[in-house]
């Protein structure tokens, strides 16, 4: 079982050259660096199938099963069916082509509900609906949590809502959500939930079938993958959406909201995170006939496990120092929260403390990460937004310690 089991961490950096520098790199949840498995599958598909996929010819053909395997890996992780998603450039491309994809949906005097913990992703294209006539609604955060509660939204609900846009887990404050519960909430009331999983994807197997929800959305580049994302829609849903790209592909429901279709190469390649989960279970465990749904659900029990060692620290020392300011939970304690810690340090600029953490080889970040309404709501505006450390399972306990003995020099 894997209580018995903890993640070989030496392991699982060896499929990742770019680790192998002295820097601590901390800044995963802006998008993680990728194992060889995806890189090979890259180069592969360049070298041998850059050619239009779908033909008779064996570099064509090829070239489609190499995007097929890439298409069911990214369902896998979620536990989606291939022709449930959509794979796009980004999760803010995925948004704006769905919001334009549901224009159809929505009566003059309908109400969305948005939040301003949300990456601008998930927001910004929903609030647009305002142009059809329909009601933006907010679900703010609280400032003395930092975190959005539910009964605030139970409060927002009405019989004209018809969609709930949310966060499964903050990129700030590292908060996860109960989507489940949420959405059965707004589900209750008769609306669909849109669920941004950005920031919970990389830390947590996510099953969007026990989660119910209607959409959901993910990057692969946040998930040791290629530069593109991920939008999950039921597959209900997705028949009624209006096509947005050309109109003989309007019944595909891999391809009606994504013009242009995904990019072939870095489609075919992230089959390599499959490949990549799969030599850690090997590794792990042992290698057996399990399908790799079952085999990326036990490795991320070892992820989270291990990132848990990672954020008992970190937390304690940030919850405990007079002059910081942490958002979110002071804990460790991965039922909670991920290993995305955001704070500001009393009287500093944030830029100014994430450069001196950069200049002792810290890979952290200061801002705002495209989430600004969450940082206006938490006050961290005038530090010029907060300074960020996000760690993955590739990162070390050394590397929190380095963290820890360098937050002693610089506060
Ligand atoms: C929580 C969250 N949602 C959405 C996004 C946007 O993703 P993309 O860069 O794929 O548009 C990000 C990117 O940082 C994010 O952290």
């Amino acid at each position: 079982m894997p209580g018995n089991r903890s993640l070989n961490v030496d392991f699982c950096r060896s499929f990742f050259p770019t680790l192998n520098d002295d820097w601590a790199f901390l800044e995963n949840a802006g998008g993680t660096y990728v194992p060889t498995t995806v890189i090979e599958r890259l180069t592969d598909y360049m070298r041998f199938n850059q050619v239009q996929p779908g033909a008779g010819f064996e570099a064509s053909a090829e070239a489609s099963d190499r995007m097929a395997a890439g298409r069911a890996c990214a369902a896998a992780l979620i536990n989606a069916e291939p022709d449930e998603i959509a794979i796009g450039p980004s999760t803010t491309a995925n948004v704006y082509v769905l919001a334009h994809g549901l224009r159809p949906w929505f009566a003059p005097g309908d109400e969305v509900i948005v939040t301003d913990q949300d990456h601008e992703a998930n927001n910004g294209a929903w609030r647009r609906l305002s142009e059809i006539g329909v009601t933006v609604r907010e679900w703010r955060l609280r400032p003395e949590t930092s975190e959005l509660h539910i009964e605030d939204l139970d409060a927002l609900l009405t019989e004209r809502t018809r969609l709930v846009c949310f966060t499964g887990c903050s990129n700030i404050v590292g908060t996860l959500y109960d989507v489940a519960e949420i959405t059965r909430r707004v589900h209750a009331a008769g609306a669909l939930v849109c669920a941004d999983g950005v920031a919970w994807t990389p830390h947590r197997r996510i099953d969007v079938k026990a989660l119910d929800v209607d959409f959901f959305l993910y990057s692969l580049y946040k998930v040791y993958g290629p530069h593109i994302a991920v939008l999950y829609g039921k597959g209900e849903h997705l028949r009624r959406a209006e096509n947005q790209n050309h109109h003989f592909v309007a019944d595909d429901p891999t391809l009606k909201l994504n013009p242009g279709g995904p990019n072939h190469e870095l489609t075919a390649a992230s089959a390599g995170i499959g490949a990549y989960f799969d030599r850690l279970y090997d590794h792990h465990f042992r290698s057996d006939n399990k399908g790799l749904g079952e085999r990326i659900s036990r490795i991320y029990e070892l992820i989270g496990s291990h990132e848990d060692a990672l954020s008992q620290p970190l937390a304690a020392y940030l919850g405990d120092h007079t002059n910081v300011r942490l958002y979110g939970r002071a804990t460790g304690d991965g039922k909670q929260r991920v290993a995305v810690f955001s704070f500001t340090v009393e009287g500093r600029d944030s830029r100014e403390v994430a450069q001196a953490l950069n200049d002792r080889g810290l890979a952290v970040r200061a801002g705002d990460f495209y989430t600004s309404r969450c940082v206006d709501a938490l006050g961290a505006r005038p530090q010029n937004g907060v300074i960020r450390a996000s760690m993955c399972h590739y990162n070390s306990v050394a590397e929190i310690g380095r963290l820890i003995e360098a937050l002693d020099a610089v506060i």
